[in-house]
């Protein structure tokens, strides 16, 4: 039984603890065993084992799982911060798979990715550490996608691109083929993105252009 420590909270936590109970349900040997969080004592009917700094991780028995569940579109590199700063292991974070994920046997996921429903991925595609696609997201075929990326619902993602560590592919847009999407940046929701995005950059709409930057000190 494979038992997860959702670090994190309600929003993009409990999302993950339902996608648990979904794989639980199809026969997957696994289950939500609780979370980690600072200000909760109980999230939808899952104790919370510990707040999550002051290592409060390793006193939880040694074959619990983790998996991170903090994104947040203005602060993401804060928060992957702090996730590096606690020091745990890559391999005891879990991969999720919901059952209705369809995988290539080509690609390759890494500890703590989280694939929500029907998210589709294509052929040698690799999806790095922590990155998380919503329900119904598309990527194709040769794309490499970084750490700490957050796809959101039905976003669509095209061959050959390369999606940098911790940028945010916001609801139902699309990205063209080949280009690369820059370390922290955004991509707007319902955005058509047809050149590189470099990093830190924030760009909307259709097509999708320059709204603005994170400041690389406070993202
Ligand atoms: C881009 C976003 C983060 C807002 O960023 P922001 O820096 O606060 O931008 P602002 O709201 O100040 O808007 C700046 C300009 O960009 C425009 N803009 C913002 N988001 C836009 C979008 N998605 N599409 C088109 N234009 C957009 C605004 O209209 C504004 O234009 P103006 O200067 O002509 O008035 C937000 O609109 C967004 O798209 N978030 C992603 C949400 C998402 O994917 N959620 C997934 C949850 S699972």
């Amino acid at each position: 039984m494979k038992e997860i420590v959702i670090i994190g909270g309600r929003g993009n936590g409990t999302v993950i603890a339902s996608v648990i109970e979904d794989c639980a349900d199809s026969g997957q040997n696994i289950k939500c065993a609780g979370f980690l969080n600072d200000f909760e004592s109980e999230i939808n009917g899952y104790p919370v084992l510990g707040k999550i700094r002051n290592g409060n991780w390793k006193k939880l028995s040694g074959h619990l799982y983790f998996i991170y569940a903090m994104s947040n579109v203005n602060q993401s590199c804060m928060r992957h911060r702090l996730l590096q700063e606690l020091n745990i292991p890559a391999e005891r974070f879990a991969t999720i798979v919901h059952p209705s994920a369809v995988v290539s046997k080509k690609a390759s996921l890494g500890n703590g990715v989280v694939l929500m429903p029907f998210v589709h991925v294509g052929p040698d595609v690799a999806i790095g550490n922590h990155s998380q696609f919503f329900a119904q997201s598309f990527v194709g075929h040769d794309t490499e996608v970084s750490e700490f990326v957050f796809v959101a619902n039905n976003a669509s993602i095209g061959g050959r691109v390369r999606v940098e560590e911790g940028a945010h592919i916001g609801s139902n847009s699309s990205v063209l083929e080949r280009v690369t999407v820059g370390r922290y940046s955004l991509v707007g929701l319902g955005s058509v993105v047809i050149r590189s995005v470099a990093a830190f950059e924030k760009v909307a709409g259709n097509p999708a252009k320059t709204i603005g930057y994170f400041c690389p000190d406070h993202a």
